[in-house]
């Protein structure tokens, strides 16, 4: 699938499996979602536009590689998508932060929204929505939905493990937009929860039940 890739590095799949362990405790499990977000953003960010800029050295003036236009935006749909904010700005330091609050109906499983802030001006910034679950797709699709309503135009969407189900509906919404998947697991259970999986992971993350 085109605007798909699916991270088959060895560090990513160990630590990987590690959150998926159910006795993996929130500190290890906060800690990994973190190390994961730095792996799969070295990926994802890539692409990022670079340009020459003079620097002086202790020998020499020379023109060197920096990264150029709008700082980007990284946007976690709450709550779990916090967990790999930090992963990211370990990367890009200078990175806005947007956030987008959406719970699933536990009836329905689709999206309700809550809080959506985006930085300004979205639509010249690289948005990157962070978030560790693609289930269904239903808040994927709603979050891109939002960014876009709001003028956003390149996104990159990470999400650490996702279900075909999700993938299939959020690259049919929004070929456009470029996804980055950890793991692609089985299926989706009845309950539209991702097995394996990891289970709920805002719950892994902050230690809620
Ligand atoms: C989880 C997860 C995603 C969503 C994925 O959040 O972090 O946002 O479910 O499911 P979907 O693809 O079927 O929409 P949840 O709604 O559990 O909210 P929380 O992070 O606040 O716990
Ligand atoms: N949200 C989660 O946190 N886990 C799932 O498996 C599905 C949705």
């Amino acid at each position: 699938m085109d605007n798909v890739f699916v991270m088959n590095h060895p560090l990513i799949q160990h630590k990987i499996s590690l959150i998926r362990k159910k006795e993996t405790g929130t500190n290890e499990f906060r800690r990994l979602i973190e190390e994961i977000a730095i792996l799969m953003g070295f990926e994802a960010l890539r692409d990022l536009p670079m340009e020459e800029v003079e620097v002086e050295t202790p020998m020499e003036k020379c023109m060197t590689p920096m990264l150029s236009g709008r700082k980007l935006a990284v946007v976690p749909v709450l709550r779990a998508g916090l967990g790999m904010v930090s992963g990211i700005t370990t990367l890009v330091p200078s990175a806005k932060i947007g956030h987008i609050g959406l719970y699933r109906d536990p009836e329905t499983h689709e999206p309700k929204e809550y809080y959506c802030k985006l930085p300004d001006p979205i639509e010249e910034r690289l948005t990157v929505l962070v978030d560790p679950m693609l289930a269904t797709g239903g808040s994927a699709v709603a979050a891109v939905d939002f960014v876009k309503q709001h003028g956003g135009k390149k996104i990159k969407c990470m999400f650490i493990i996702a279900a075909p189900e999700g993938l299939k509906r959020l690259h049919e919404a929004h070929p456009d937009v470029q996804i980055y998947i950890g793991h692609l697991d089985r299926e989706l259970n009845e309950n539209a929860y991702i097995c394996p999986g990891l289970g709920d992971a805002g719950d892994r993350i902050f230690g809620t039940k």
